[in-house]
């Protein structure tokens, strides 16, 4: 098992060039551009209806855009069908799980690799998710649905593992789960790119999550890109530590104690 990042290439394997959607009169992303390079894990920070699954829906095929394009792999793949999209090698996980709840969790397994021909290849990934999650193999023979919600978030990005993809969308991967739970759910996407150089695309509202475990992120607000940089730099910035890192307080009680020392009010 190596730790080590994949190497990051240059080249973006997702481009998204002033991209558009609507729902009816409902604009809810507004002339987005951003890329993911081959190798890293990306990310997009935005609160309650910024429109972070607008942005994965566009990319997927699930919503066709106003605007603009994305490229996948050099290809537009803009408006194009999302079993199409699927077949190229890029795989949602969507906000809210959806697992098929009257399969078991083997044969929910299995419909993740339904495009792949590879049998030796397809065991080896059974066998990967497993030990990722060993609660999945305790668990193959019973029914998706009977699944907690966070074993059912386990299950429905061991699916996309099983596809086998080059860009994996995970849409909110902590959300409705305990800290705890959290935490080994991104312990598991960070290996699933170290270990796998699955690329990695995640929207999410948990910025302290998400910034520890992407190498480059984008800040969404109101369906608008207001900042981009690497992980370790937006970490940094006041305007993500008080907005997004909820470390407004904290900022606040250090300023009073300072005054105090100075004598200050
Ligand atoms: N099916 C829909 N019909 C109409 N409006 C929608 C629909 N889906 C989303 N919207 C609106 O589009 C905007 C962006 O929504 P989106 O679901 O992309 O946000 P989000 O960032 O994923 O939010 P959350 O963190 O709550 O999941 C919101 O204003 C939302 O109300
Ligand atoms: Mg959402």
């Amino acid at each position: 098992m190596t730790q080590n990042p994949p190497a990051v290439s240059d080249t973006p394997v997702l481009k998204l060039l002033n991209v558009e959607s609507a729902y009816g009169p409902i604009r809810a992303i507004r002339g987005v551009s951003l890329q993911v390079r081959r190798g890293e894990i990306a990310t997009v920070l935005g609160s309650n209806g910024a429109g972070k699954t607008t942005i994965l829906k566009t990319i997927s095929g699930i919503i066709d855009p106003r605007k603009g394009s994305v490229e996948f792999k050099g290809e537009s793949i803009t408006a194009k069908d999302p079993a199409y999209i699927v077949q190229q090698g890029l795989s949602h996980v969507p906000e809210g799980r959806e697992v098929f709840p009257l399969l078991s969790v083997h044969d929910n397994l299995l419909m993740g690799a339904y495009t792949r021909k590879d049998k030796d290849g397809i065991a080896r990934d059974m066998e990967a998710v497993y030990t990722y999650f060993p609660i999945l193999r305790e668990r193959a023979q019973q029914d998706a649905g009977l699944l907690s919600g966070g074993q059912q978030q386990m299950l429905a990005i061991s699916r996309s593992i099983m596809a086998a993809p080059d860009l994996m969308l995970l849409d909110e991967p902590s959300l409705g789960l305990s800290p705890k739970l959290t935490k080994e759910i991104f312990e598991i996407v960070v290996r699933i790119n170290r270990e796998r150089g699955t690329t990695i695309l995640l929207v999410e509202q948990n910025a302290n999550m998400a910034l520890n475990a992407s190498d480059y992120g984008y800040v969404l607000e109101n369906g608008r890109i207001v900042m981009e940089d690497t992980c370790a730099r937006l970490r940094e910035k006041d305007d993500i530590k008080e907005f997004y890192l909820g470390m407004k307080e904290a900022g606040v009680r250090g300023e009073r104690r300072w005054k105090k020392k100075k004598n200050w009010r």
